[in-house]
């Protein structure tokens, strides 16, 4: 695992889009995970632009989503085919029949399930997965006690997931219980994951997840055992974390962060 931090929240941002532009230019055919959430807005934004001014082609790339509520309409103002149609797929020139997200509406959750992990494997597997992470210490809707090695299913969300993202939903009451997740060793067997963090209020879990033991409880400490995996934060996230002057050092001085080190 690497960390890197940047002085602000779209700094970092702007590094996590730099990462997956290089990817896209790279290989056209990017199979490409996304996650949706307040932090991810402004990667989106950025991407939009990269297109739009300097023509970023998503042309031919595939995407699949980590999750979906259950039960959620995908025209429904919460539910995160609307949030990824509004952040991104409109603006870019993908192709809508390339981008997955599970159905939260499918009548037999557990079918669509073990399909979704079938259309990601029929795709050759995702080559870059963007993370974001919960107050609970979630990546996708993997709530603490999720198996480490578990593969999509339908999650309860806790009551801190609920509170968190009930705004779009008219509050807690209205907000879905249930989700379709990506599992935490779904995750794992993306060849390359970005977890971006931005703000105060995930310093202290974060740095549970990147410096504490491995742990269901935190289903974010799993990517420590991932072979590449980045965490990009800004200053406010990196407050708790214990060897950030060994993380800056490496940042500043592998090759491979070379064209990515000026904001
Ligand atoms: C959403 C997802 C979640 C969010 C996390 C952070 O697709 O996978 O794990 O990334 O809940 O959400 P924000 O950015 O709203 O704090």
């Amino acid at each position: 695992m690497e960390a890197i931090v940047r002085n602000t929240a779209e700094e970092a941002a702007s590094l996590t889009a730099a990462v997956i532009a290089k990817a896209l230019q790279s290989n056209p055919h990017l199979v490409l995970g996304l996650a949706t959430g307040r932090t991810m807005e402004a990667v989106y934004t950025i991407l939009v632009r990269m297109h739009e001014e300097g023509g970023l082609d998503f042309s031919q790339a595939t995407t699949f989503n980590l999750d979906e509520y259950v039960g959620i309409p995908a025209d429904h103002p919460g539910s995160y085919r609307h949030y990824m149609n509004e952040h991104l797929f409109r603006h870019v020139n993908i192709d809508p029949r390339r981008t997955h997200l599970p159905n939260g509406m499918a009548r037999d959750i557990e079918t669509e399930c073990r399909q979704y992990e079938e259309r990601i494997r029929n795709c050759g597997g995702i080559d870059l997965q963007l993370l974001g992470i919960g107050r609970s210490g979630h990546i996708g809707f993997n709530e603490p006690l999720s198996a480490l090695r578990s593969r999509t299913r339908e999650k309860a969300l806790t009551q801190r997931t609920i509170e968190q993202n009930a705004a779009l939903f008219g509050g807690p009451d209205q907000m879905p219980r249930w989700a379709i997740t990506m599992g935490v060793g779904t995750i794992l067997e993306c060849r390359r994951c970005i977890l971006l963090v931005t703000g105060r209020e995930k310093a202290d879990i974060v740095a549970k997840a990147v410096e504490g033991p491995i742990t269901s409880m935190i289903s974010a400490t799993a990517l420590q055992l991932h072979p590449n995996c980045t965490v990009v934060l800004d200053h406010d996230a990196a407050l708790h974390l214990q060897q950030r002057d060994y993380y800056d050092w490496v940042f500043e001085n592998e090759p491979h962060w070379a064209e990515f080190r000026r904001p």
